[in-house]
């Protein structure tokens, strides 16, 4: 099944709910994402996607209210590269929007770490684009150094993760800069980046998108920040950070807690 590619337009805000694995139960997923739920509808300048386990995602479309129109959508958290066929253990982007998925995230870090590379990550970009995903993509460098080789870092992940994506696509893509440091071990309490850190990045992420595409399109596609996000240095990133909103992990399991960075992000 192929669906509607949705556009994804500035300056909507949004957040997206990196579940990782967890919960354990789907009884427990399913009261995650109902409590997510309460907290996001009472949100309104904020798009609220949860990316949980493949596992659980079909059970929880029926909850979604409304799928494409709610203020809360279905994510993904990885997609497989391939069409389909003798691949065992993978999951394509045709089941992920034929169980009402409409943004997946590509390029997890945590992925990464397991042997992805910017190759793999491009062919699941693109893949995820054909069926009409939405792709979160995932950018990030593991360490900063003072000369700026973390710059070339992000620029090589850029241009190889869109080397195939044309100009009219670029609508469905959004960038999640999580930089690897700054990545919580599950908690959501770790080292975050300052707001000066993400905002040279957003520039930095916006020049290498005009060089390759056109200003206009660039400064269209939404860019996120992620590692350690919480309701104390949310509303400071969203105002001085110049994002249009987070890539939340451990603090995403705790509704009072994504409660707290929903409200900063709708208030900014
Ligand atoms: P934390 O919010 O736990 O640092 O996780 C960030 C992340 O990896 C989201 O994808």
């Amino acid at each position: 099944m192929k669906v509607r590619a949705k556009e994804t337009k500035r300056p909507l805000r949004m957040i997206v709910a990196n579940w990782k694995m967890h919960p354990d139960s789907v009884s427990e997923a399913k009261a995650l994402f109902l409590a997510s739920k309460k907290e996001a509808m009472r949100r309104k300048n904020v798009q609220t996607i949860i990316a949980a386990p493949f596992v659980y995602l079909a059970e929880l479309h029926t909850r979604a209210v409304g799928a494409r129109v709610s203020p809360i959508m279905l994510g993904a958290q990885d997609v497989s590269g391939e069409k389909g066929g003798t691949h065992t253990g993978e999951i394509s982007a045709e089941m992920l929007a034929g169980v009402g998925v409409s943004h997946v995230i590509v390029g997890h870090s945590e992925r990464r770490a397991r042997g992805e590379n910017d190759d793999i990550v491009a062919q699941k970009v693109s893949a995820a684009l054909k069926k009409g995903l939405v792709v979160i993509l995932c950018i990030g460098e593991t360490a900063r150094d003072t000369s700026g080789n973390y710059l070339s870092i992000i620029e090589t992940q850029l241009r190889i993760a869109f080397a195939t994506v044309p100009k009219a696509i670029l609508k469905s893509v959004i960038i999640a800069y999580e930089p690897v440091w700054a990545i919580s071990g599950g908690d959501g309490r770790g080292q975050t980046a300052t707001s000066d850190d993400v905002h040279e990045m957003v520039i930095f992420i916006r020049k290498i998108l005009t060089s390759m595409y056109t200003r206009p399109s660039a400064e269209r596609v939404p860019i996120l920040y992620g590692g350690s996000v919480g309701g104390e240095n949310a509303l400071v990133l969203m105002q001085q950070g110049m994002i249009d909103g987070f890539l939340v992990g451990g603090a995403s399991l705790k509704p009072h807690l994504f409660g707290a960075i929903l409200t900063a992000t709708n208030e900014k």
